[in-house]
């Protein structure tokens, strides 16, 4: 699906932007032209940024250690 109209830029090449390391908006646009004319779509843009790194921190979590409780109240 394409997110930029603009420039022709779609949401995979986005995200594979993301996972080639770009992790803002700026980064995303000097590797793929995403929002580099009319700026429609920079939210979009910001969006797929978040989700895809949300992911990947929530993915990078530690466990939490057996035995460890939550604070009794
Ligand atoms: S839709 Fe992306 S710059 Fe216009």
């Amino acid at each position: 699906m394409f997110v930029c109209l603009c420039n022709a830029v779609s949401d995979k090449q986005i995200k594979k932007a993301i996972s080639d390391g770009a992790s803002s908006v700026e980064e995303v646009q000097q590797v793929s032209n995403a929002g580099k004319n009319c700026g429609t779509c920079i939210y979009a843009v910001q969006e797929i940024i978040d989700r895809e790194v949300g992911d990947k921190k929530e993915n990078s979590k530690p466990e939490p250690k057996l035995g460890s409780s939550v604070k009794e109240l």
